[in-house]
């Protein structure tokens, strides 16, 4: 790839290297290099206590707010190696129940955490034990399933990482965590976390943006160093359109998973989606800003500040990740899938979870498959749940173990919407409108009208979600699930 000045503003994706699908050609991701490092092995332990707790998110001499943690840090951010086992306990003292879903990690059925469909919530004072070992490296996370509106949107959630991707280390590696929060400016109290209007359109805005909990933090980074930024939005609503000023940046890793270094030109970034980037750090005391350009005035997300000694001059040429291990979908023969992704029919949202439930809605939304107070989303015309709240609704489609599938999504709203499915690591083919890499993901952004075809191997058997991860729509119906056997 050519990183040079004249690259970046020449052609866009094309120049650098990596393959791009439009209209249905043919071409291949470059390869990336093979796996050096060899697996680890052994247990890695995590006590998760989920609970409130206090944090200033309006600055430090502000009140505080009480965000819900698994820990004493707002996001806990868990570094594991590849081939360690993830034993986990949770213990809930909040005063409702929850979970934990894995983002991104191809594990057992069992160990996915939607309450209600893979197993039982776990109710205030319970504990609840999760055991896997992650077969890819990248950057996931996880968070609650169930009344996520809330959950989600104070806090609860944390990030893993699995380490052993690189081939040659950078210098540093930080992970930023993008959430914007509800809260009122002057007490630092939670407002509501949903509107009626938000649930209806493209969702409710937080009032207070951050990163890693604070507002447009500046982060010391080795000046004239590589540095590996694993951007994570963990915000229930917005999309970001993120790139750099101030230096370079290329694009190593979507979802967590390798693609060959291309510049960063912006990239949209919705709700759950993540990428790793290598920028550049600049010269001391110089500064480099991460920045949205989605809204019509870009914002400043956070600034590196170059610090220490410069390092020596070279060109910014990234290193590769090694390749991952995800199943390579055989697009001969597979069979087809389609989802439409649409607002709910008038006959299913009169049969709203609030017209069955009454003033008991807070429960029934806790104890009937984590339904809303209204439907408003479909998937292919199902909307979560069905009539009969207190049953799992059928699946969306009933998949045969160990085939491969190609899946045309498909918006059918005004809005965008960050499609997620549990358990498979999907290659994104082609979009209808835009030129993307062909790259795995487990969470791609579908913008107005637009149709984007994936594919992926239905190697292990479950019960595995398919939703919006604009958590308004997934929780007002925009959620379905696969059945695997
Ligand atoms: Cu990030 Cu169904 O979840
Ligand atoms: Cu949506």
């Amino acid at each position: 790839p050519d990183f040079s000045r004249r690259a970046l503003l020449g052609g866009g994706l094309a120049v650098a290297g990596v393959a791009l699908l439009s209209g249905g050609g043919q071409a291949r991701p470059a390869r990336l290099p093979a796996r050096a490092a060899a697996a680890a092995s052994g247990e890695h332990r995590l006590s998760l206590v989920a609970a409130e707790r206090s944090a200033p998110l309006l600055g430090p001499d502000r009140p505080a707010t009480p965000v819900w943690t698994y820990g004493d840090r707002l996001f806990d951010v868990v570094r594991i190696r590849q081939g360690e086992t993830l034993s986990v306990d949770l213990e809930n003292r909040l005063p409702e129940h929850t979970a934990i879903h894995w983002h991104g990690l191809r594990i057992p059925n069992d160990q996915d955490g939607v309450p209600f469909v893979t197993q039982p919530p776990v109710r205030p004072g319970e504990r609840h034990a999760y055991r896997f070992t992650p077969p890819d490296t990248g950057t996931f996370w996880f968070h609650p399933h169930c009344d996520t509106v809330a959950q989600l949107g104070r806090g609860l959630a944390g990030v893993l990482i699995v380490e052993g991707d690189e081939t040659r280390p950078y210098d540093a590696d930080l992970a930023l965590v993008l959430k914007d929060w509800r809260i009122d400016e002057d007490s630092g109290a939670f407002i509501a976390f949903s509107t009626p209007r938000g649930e209806l359109r493209a969702g409710t805005f937080g009032t207070v943006r951050s990163v890693n909990g604070e507002r447009s933090p500046r982060l010391p980074a080795p000046a004239g160093g590589d540095v590996r930024l694993r951007l994570l939005n963990l915000d229930s609503t917005r999309v970001g359109d993120i790139g750099v000023e101030g230096g370079e940046a290329a694009v190593i890793a979507i979802d967590g998973n390798p693609v060959a270094p291309f510049p960063l030109h912006g990239w949209r970034l919705g709700p759950a989606m993540r990428l790793d980037i290598v920028v550049r750090a600049p010269a001391p005391g110089a500064e480099l800003r991460l920045i949205d350009y989605f809204a019509a005035e870009p914002v400043t997300l956070a600034t590196l500040v170059g610090a220490g000694e410069p390092a020596k001059k070279r060109a910014f040429d990234p290193a590769p990740l090694s390749r991952s291990d995800i199943p390579e979908p055989k697009l001969k023969g597979a069979e087809r899938l389609s989802f439409a992704f649409a607002t709910a029919s008038k006959e299913k949202a009169a049969l709203s979870v609030a017209a069955e439930y009454g003033d008991a809605l807070a429960e029934a939304m806790l104890d009937s498959l984590c339904a809303s107070s209204s439907v408003n989303w479909s998937i292919n015309r199902e909307a979560w749940p069905s009539s009969a709240p207190a049953a799992l609704p059928k699946p969306l489609a009933l998949l045969k173990l160990g085939r491969s599938y190609v899946a045309e999504l498909s918006n059918e709203t005004p809005h965008v919407h960050p499609v997620h499915l549990h358990g498979f690591t999907f290659k994104v083919l082609k979009s209808s409108q835009r030129e993307l890499p062909v790259h795995f993901a487990d969470t791609v952004l579908l913008t107005p009208d637009e149709r984007i075809t994936i594919a992926f191997v239905a190697d292990r058997p479950g019960d595995w979600m398919l939703h919006c991860h604009l958590i308004e729509h997934q929780e007002t119906g925009m959620m379905g699930y696969l059945k695997v056997a």
